[in-house]
């Protein structure tokens, strides 16, 4: 072989090396455009999908003459009980939430809050037993209750993709409440809020009720979902500031434990973890310290919830934002 010959082939793998690289290029892009088809659209089309689909809505309703689901709400026009299809019915059903809360509501506000918050407004003659659908095992993002919103108003009703997409004061707080329940990983805030009734609220303050041994929790969402899980697992590894636990032994050696609420010229009054409040006087103190170590927050709570009511309260702990930190 000439060296001209060995340099002529040489130049041609190169070439072919190059075809061969672009069309595997190619390959690759068209085949990553395939997977993010599970992404759906905000569109009627999109929501159809998300109906009939992974947000289960078939296997509780039907829409009109189609599926076979007759427990819950037809959401088609169906007989005498559902004379207007579900998109044209949100108009009818929005004009009686204005007339009960004095809240301007919208078609799309009502569409909005009946998959946001099914309890506000139940469906006369039917339960309250509509799924969450932005918790497990459904856990629809926000995304995909927008496009369901969509094919829902498509059913009878005006689509309106700009009010879905530039919500009202009315659906921005139930858009909040699925992105923070999202952000938690899935979970029922409505849910959540009974259990930190029953486990949290003897201590924690949560816009103005509730006990006072802890810190005030109504901004707590902006500390995000890392922080308040581990407050709630580990409460001692990292002590709110003002919130250390004293241990005061008296003369007579009684230990008493808890947070040191006030303190005067004279006296000590600490607060216990069952809400009492003990006031010593300083001069029967014989030793008064800090115990680095522990927290007044039990460690054990976990143990009273079940799993998914400890994913309920972080969604609930997750909703708790200022106003600036809204999303
Ligand atoms: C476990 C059963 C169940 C599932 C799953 C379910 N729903 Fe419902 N839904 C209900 C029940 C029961 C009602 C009536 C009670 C109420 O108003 O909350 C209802 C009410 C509604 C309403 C109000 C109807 C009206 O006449 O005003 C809409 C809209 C709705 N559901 C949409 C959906 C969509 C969309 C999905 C899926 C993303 C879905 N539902 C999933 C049970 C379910
Ligand atoms: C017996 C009283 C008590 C109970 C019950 C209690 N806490 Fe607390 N919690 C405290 C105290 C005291 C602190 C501050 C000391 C610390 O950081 O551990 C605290 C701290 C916290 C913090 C950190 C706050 C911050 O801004 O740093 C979070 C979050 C929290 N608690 C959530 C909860 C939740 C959720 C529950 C119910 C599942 C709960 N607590 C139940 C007493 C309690």
């Amino acid at each position: 072989m000439s060296k001209t010959v060995l340099k002529v082939f040489v130049v041609l793998l190169v070439v072919l090396g190059a075809y061969m690289w672009v069309g595997y290029a190619i390959t690759e892009m068209t085949g990553g455009e395939k997977k993010a088809s599970g992404i759906v659209e905000i569109s009627p089309e999109g929501g159809e999908q998300i109906f009939w689909g992974k947000g289960r809505c078939f296997t509780c309703h039907s829409m009109g003459g189609q599926g076979s689901a007759v427990r819950c709400p037809n959401l088609g026009q169906f007989g005498e009980k559902f004379p207007l299809p579900i998109g044209a019915r949100a108009v009818e059903r929005a004009k009686e939430r204005s007339e009960e809360t004095g809240i301007d509501y919208s078609a799309t506000d009502y569409l909005v809050e009946s998959l946001a918050k099914p309890d506000a407004y139940i469906v006369d003659t039917f339960k309250n037993e509509m799924a969450i659908v932005y918790a497990p095992p459904i856990s629809l993002n926000l995304k995909e209750i927008k496009a369901v919103v969509a094919y829902l108003q498509s059913q009878g009703g005006e689509v309106d993709i700009d009010t879905i997409e530039q919500p009202s004061e009315v659906a921005v707080q139930y858009y909040d409440r699925i992105a923070a329940a999202s952000a938690a990983g899935g979970g029922d805030p409505g849910n959540g809020e009974e259990m930190f009734v029953d486990t949290c609220s003897d201590c924690h303050q949560l816009n103005g009720e509730g006990g006072e041994v802890g810190p005030d929790l109504s901004t707590i969402g902006d500390k995000g979902l890392k922080f308040i899980t581990e407050s709630i697992l580990r409460p001692a590894k990292k002590i709110t500031p003002g919130y250390e636990t004293y241990v005061v032994v008296d003369a007579e050696g009684i230990k008493t434990i808890g947070l040191k609420s006030q303190e005067t010229g004279a006296e000590v009054e600490i607060t216990k973890a069952t809400g009492e409040v003990v006031t010593i006087n300083k001069s029967d103190i014989k030793e008064i310290e800090i115990d680095e170590g522990a927290s007044v927050m039990p460690d054990d709570l976990t143990e009273a919830l079940t799993v998914k009511d400890f994913q309920d309260v972080l969604a609930y702990m997750m909703m708790q934002k200022s106003e600036g930190e809204q999303q």
